[in-house]
């Protein structure tokens, strides 16, 4: 990489953007996707935007794809059903419907569901919204497929996370802001954080599975124009498609059993999670985590 091109990337708006996107790509090998023919995945937050982009790409390929959201009028606004993409409703934020959720045998599950929302909104008094259906609603996906065998060993388990993460160190100690006025732009970064730990830690737990996590950079979706009207507007013409903010997905799915497992992924790149030194959590607030999370799946079993 020239000096240039590593001048850029320490920008992060010549890397998060399109042109990021665009230098990254031209080191990108050939990728060899035929093994996807036949395979099955499930996307949540399929619906729309970078998910929506990842089921028709995956769906291209051959494999079956069943995508998830709230909205049945955004799937079919999304003109993936006549691509063969399944639609089937659910609620991140809704615990009970994501543990009684039919599921069929698959081979990857791309934890995509997400975006900020406007107000404080409480799930069980004890999480926001976004706490509740990124992280908590995702943790009990991902156990109820590999612990019921419906995703197959050495399946793929992705999740998509954020660069907002990296200005984030992990706090867990006011949940359902009753001490702090809701910030949507903090608790999502708390969330987005919070995946790239679970993936890491589940990565060890079950070794059986290829977990993966990524940032898509900056992409021109419906989320990012509703939560941050100004910030799209000011980088319209510099944000990146749909389809390049899911090749990262696309490719960890791809790789199959060569990636390593539990990694943070950027354009194709394992990436550090903790750029920022500060930002690191102390294991502590790692076991908190992990111990929140297993405490609600236990509540949902009994
Ligand atoms: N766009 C970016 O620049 C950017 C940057 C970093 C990370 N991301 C991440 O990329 C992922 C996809 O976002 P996007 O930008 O593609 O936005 P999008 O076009 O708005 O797509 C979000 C998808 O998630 C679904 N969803 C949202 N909340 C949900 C919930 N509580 N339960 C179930 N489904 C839910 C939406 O469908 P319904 O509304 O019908 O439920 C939709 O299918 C998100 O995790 C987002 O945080 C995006």
């Amino acid at each position: 990489m020239s000096m240039l091109d590593t001048l850029k990337d320490f920008s992060i708006v010549y890397s998060f953007d399109r042109s990021g996107y665009q230098r990254h790509a031209r080191q990108f090998a050939p990728l060899e996707d035929s093994h996807l023919i036949g395979k099955r995945f499930l996307v949540t937050g399929g619906t729309s935007g970078i998910g929506a982009a990842l089921a028709q790409r995956l769906a291209e390929a051959g494999s079956e794809v069943i995508v998830t959201g709230r909205s049945a009028e955004r799937f079919e606004q999304s003109g993936l059903e006549s691509l063969g993409v399944a639609f089937v409703p659910l609620d991140m934020a809704d615990f009970k419907a994501v543990m009684q959720l039919n599921l069929p045998e698959l081979d990857g599950l791309v934890c995509n569901a997400g975006g900020m929302t406007e107000q404080l909104q409480l799930v069980n008094n004890e999480y926001d919204v976004i706490f509740a259906s990124q992280v908590i609603g995702h943790y009990l996906l991902m156990r109820r497929c590999m612990e019921s065998g419906v995703l197959a060993s050495g399946g793929s388990v992705h999740l998509t996370s954020s660069g907002g993460m990296y200005l984030k160190k992990l706090n867990l100690d006011d949940l359902c802001w009753q001490e702090n006025r809701y910030d949507k732009v903090q608790s999502y970064a708390n969330a987005k954080r919070a995946q790239v730990i679970l993936n890491e830690e589940l990565s060890r737990r079950y070794p059986d599975y290829v977990f993966s996590s990524s940032h898509p950079g900056w992409v021109g979706t419906q989320a990012l124009r509703d939560a941050l009207p100004g910030f799209t507007k000011r980088l319209s013409k510099r944000l990146r498609s749909d389809d390049e903010g899911a090749d990262t997905i696309y490719w960890c799915l791809a790789q199959g059993e060569q990636l390593p497992s539990g990694q943070f992924w950027f354009d194709r790149q394992s990436r550090p999670l903790y750029p920022l030194p500060w930002t690191r959590e102390t294991q502590t607030t790692r076991q908190r985590l992990m111990t929140l999370c297993a405490t609600v799946w236990a509540e949902q079993l009994n």
